[in-house]
């Protein structure tokens, strides 16, 4: 992506942490890629890398087939950093002594630090301790020549060592882990200081970059962005009209399904602020009347998926109509982020990658061929929001919280009514308003009212009820594949319940719901 030599390149040696290991060398501004540890060194080194991070993994070096350490990165001579893994195949690889593990060492230690080469000098104390996460079998018994030890904990007397000369480095521990202390000073320190990268990697020379690539693709031809409100197809609109400005026509689909106020905001962002060309099509109709009394959600799902690409389809084909050169080919512009594109190695992402095939209702009919566009493909989701915002995008859609593409459909439970999706907004939006309050917005990840489809029985005034319930849903999650219940303070639970009940005709209960993923979903349906 990057035209400079700033870079750092990752191997993935298979460890559940190799995405979080890149995402702590972009935060220290350099950019860097994460390759599988088998990729062809041509790819590799074609990112002009000033040092390598071998990631950890969950193979003993002794393992028939485990993964090796490719030859170009000793050959290099450029300065390595291995985690856990990573420095037994270091020391495997140098003449070391790895000795398979009797126990598997797992969770917080100890490790002092000692003149450690990963940490600026001038912080350092003598025999200073940090705590830090630990995840191994084996581990280094004996240092390779050259070597000398660096940190060491009860259970791994060496638990870092570094050859000085050669810029060799390796820790058995997780620097990238929030769980170990000054682990990002570590990145940080290696990747400025050992490595000699620059900090260059920043949002506005993201944008600078970005801007030259699309621009570079595009040339004069026109550019289509579906819109979806969410964060992702914003940022890639943003950047698209920074770059191409009214050669890009976006599509906004109000499907009737979107949160209170929601596609209100879009057009008056997009449109208004941005100055963009829009179309906005309010399909909220066709969509009520495709989901006429079905109550299946993935009959839901599809019924919903299958009318946004007529919708959808039947705008582009407008759009293609009016195109003055019908020669010119169109391209479509998507938001697909970094983890999407990583060569998937973990058991996990692959799971992951499963589970987003499963959410894509939103796709194009096969038929309908496309250039695509795709400016966030190097970048990681809190890249795309620093973007964003340094491309004037508001904070609302910035930090927008992941949206189920079905929208409120699967969050009203049973059949989907006008009556019943407008008390769900109703509901959503004071839960919304509340957090905001409360400044708890930023500390779950997701929040959400849904519409239970059963009744309650209650009393108001002289009168007994018998309406309709609302649970509420906040989680907090890294990576939405497990999730664990918000702790919301007692009081705003209070303060939600007592207003959806008091403002929201036809509700008289509300609940909150406390299970994990797993065994639930984030989603109710
Ligand atoms: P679950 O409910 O499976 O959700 O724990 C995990 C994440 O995926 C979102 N989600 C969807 N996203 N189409 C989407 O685009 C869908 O059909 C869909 N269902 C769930 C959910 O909001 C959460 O972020």
């Amino acid at each position: 992506m990057t035209p400079h030599n700033h870079t750092i390149a990752v191997l993935d040696f298979g460890s559940q942490y190799s995405q979080l290991i890149a995402r702590r060398v972009r935060e220290a501004n350099v950019y860097c890629e994460l390759f599988a540890w088998d990729a062809p060194a041509e790819n590799v080194m074609a990112l002009r890398p000033r040092g390598f991070i071998l990631s950890g993994g969950p193979n003993s070096v002794y393992d028939a087939g485990a993964p090796a350490l490719p030859g170009y990165v000793l050959a290099s001579g450029l300065p390595v950093l291995g985690i856990c893994y990573g420095m037994q195949l270091l020391a495997h690889a140098l003449g070391g002594v790895v000795a398979p593990a009797t126990h598997r060492e797992y969770g917080q230690a100890d490790v002092e630090v000692d003149d450690c080469p990963l940490l600026p000098q001038q912080t350092q104390k003598p025999n200073s301790r940090i705590s830090v996460w630990m995840s191994h079998g084996d581990r280094v018994e004996q240092l390779p020549p050259g070597f000398r030890v660096i940190a060491r904990s009860a259970n791994s007397p060496i638990a870092g060592m570094a050859d000085d000369a050669r810029r060799l480095y390796a820790i058995q521990f997780h620097p990238e882990v929030n769980h170990t202390q000054r682990g990002r000073e570590i990145i940080s320190h290696f990747v400025h200081s050992v490595c000699g990268c620059a900090a260059a990697w920043t949002p506005a020379n993201i944008i600078d970059e970005s801007v030259a690539r699309i621009r570079a693709q595009v040339g004069d031809r026109p550019v289509i962005c579906g819109l979806s409100g969410g964060v992702d197809s914003s940022v890639t609109a943003a950047l698209a009209h920074r770059a191409v400005g009214d050669q890009l026509i976006c599509v906004f689909v109000d499907t009737g399904l979107l949160r209170k106020g929601e596609a209100e905001q879009v057009i008056e962002t997009f449109q208004r602020e941005q100055g963009m060309r829009l179309i906005a099509v309010n399909a909220a109709e066709e969509f009520l009347e495709a989901l006429q009394g079905v109550t299946d959600p993935e009959d839901k799902r599809k019924r919903i998926g299958e009318k946004f690409i007529r919708v959808f389809e039947s705008q582009i084909t407008r759009i293609q109509s009016k195109i003055q050169n019908p020669e010119s080919r169109i391209l479509l512009a998507q938001g697909t982020l970094y983890p999407d594109v990583i060569e998937s190695r973990g058991p996990e992402r692959q799971a992951a990658a499963k589970i987003k095939t499963h959410h894509n209702v939103g796709g194009l009919p096969k038929d309908m061929q496309f250039e695509l566009l795709e400016p966030l493909r190097y970048l990681f989701k809190d890249e795309v929001r620093a973007v964003g915002s340094a491309l004037g995008l508001p904070d609302e859609i910035v930090w927008r919280q992941p949206f189920p593409g079905p929208g409120l459909a699967v969050r009203a439970l049973g059949e989907v009514t006008w009556e019943r999706l407008e008390r769900l907004r109703d509901a959503d939006a004071i839960l919304q308003e509340e957090l905001r309050r409360a400044n708890l917005m930023r500390a779950t990840s997701q929040a959400f009212a849904v519409l239970l489809p059963v009744r309650a029985v209650g009393v108001m005034g002289d009168g007994r009820t018998y309406n309709e319930v609302i649970a509420i849903r906040a989680v907090t999650t890294d990576d939405f594949m497990t999730a664990d219940w918000a702790r919301i303070p007692y009081d705003v639970l209070a303060r939600v319940s007592s207003r959806i009940v008091n403002e929201v005709a036809g509700v008289n209960r509300v609940t909150y719901d406390i299970t994990t993923k797993p065994p639930a979903t984030i989603e109710w349906e």
